[in-house]
């Protein structure tokens, strides 16, 4: 049920260090190629990462889990592969719509075949556009981090509007989700609880 996976993934920072078929990553581009696209203008191409030496030199352009200012995977725990999102400014001027859906789509994909991945917009984007040179035509949108997982977050109930995920003593991590109650209505927008 597509219910239970969307509600079952969550975000992975550590993977363990085994390669990710190659059939695995070509399906996730393609299920993000016939996602929705606004105007149907499918402006976004995309750059499939997993070259041993250029693996090692993405990861240094990412910043990870920013409310965990100690936190980074180890290099033993880096993705085994990315999917870098980039926008064709020369098909349209507005993608981000477009490529939060494709990193979902990806996501899934992935998810299903039981691989954990990390959406990332918190990018060195002129090193990576020099690492992988890309043209400037094309703006760096997201990066999708895929390995398989080496950790297991838990969602946690959030309380008092503290979104900060957090690391128990034996390193797993808590991500508080807002209550349904709190982001649902029915018609009309009710006053919120105070
Ligand atoms: C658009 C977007 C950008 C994100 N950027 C980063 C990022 O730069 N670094 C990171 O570690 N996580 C990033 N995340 C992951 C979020 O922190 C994560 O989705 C959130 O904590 C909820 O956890 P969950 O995905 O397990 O439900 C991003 C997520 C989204 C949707």
């Amino acid at each position: 049920m597509i219910y239970e996976k969307i509600i079952n993934r969550r975000t992975i920072r550590r993977y363990l260090n085994r390669e990710v078929p190659r059939d695995v990553l070509i399906r996730c581009v393609d299920a993000a190629r016939l996602s929705p696209s606004m105007a149907n203008k499918q402006p976004l191409k995309y750059i499939i990462v997993n070259d041993e030496e250029l693996l090692e030199e993405v990861f240094s352009t990412l910043h990870w889990a920013g409310y965990l200012p100690d936190f980074s995977p180890s290099k033993e725990e880096m993705p085994r592969a990315y999917i870098i999102i980039l926008l064709d400014r020369e098909i349209s001027e507005y993608g981000d719509y477009d490529a939060g859906i494709a990193a979902m789509s990806i996501s899934m994909v992935a998810y299903d075949e039981g691989l954990g991945t990390c959406i990332l917009a918190s990018i060195e984007r002129e090193r990576l556009r020099e690492i992988l040179r890309i043209p400037e035509k094309l703006e760096i949108k997201l990066v999708v981090a895929l390995g398989y997982p080496a950790e297991r977050p838990i969602i946690e109930e959030m309380e008092e509007d503290n979104v900060k995920y957090w690391l128990d003593n034996q390193g797993t991590l808590h991500v508080p989700k807002r209550k349904l109650e709190e982001i649902m209505f029915w018609n009309r927008l009710n006053t919120p609880p105070a």
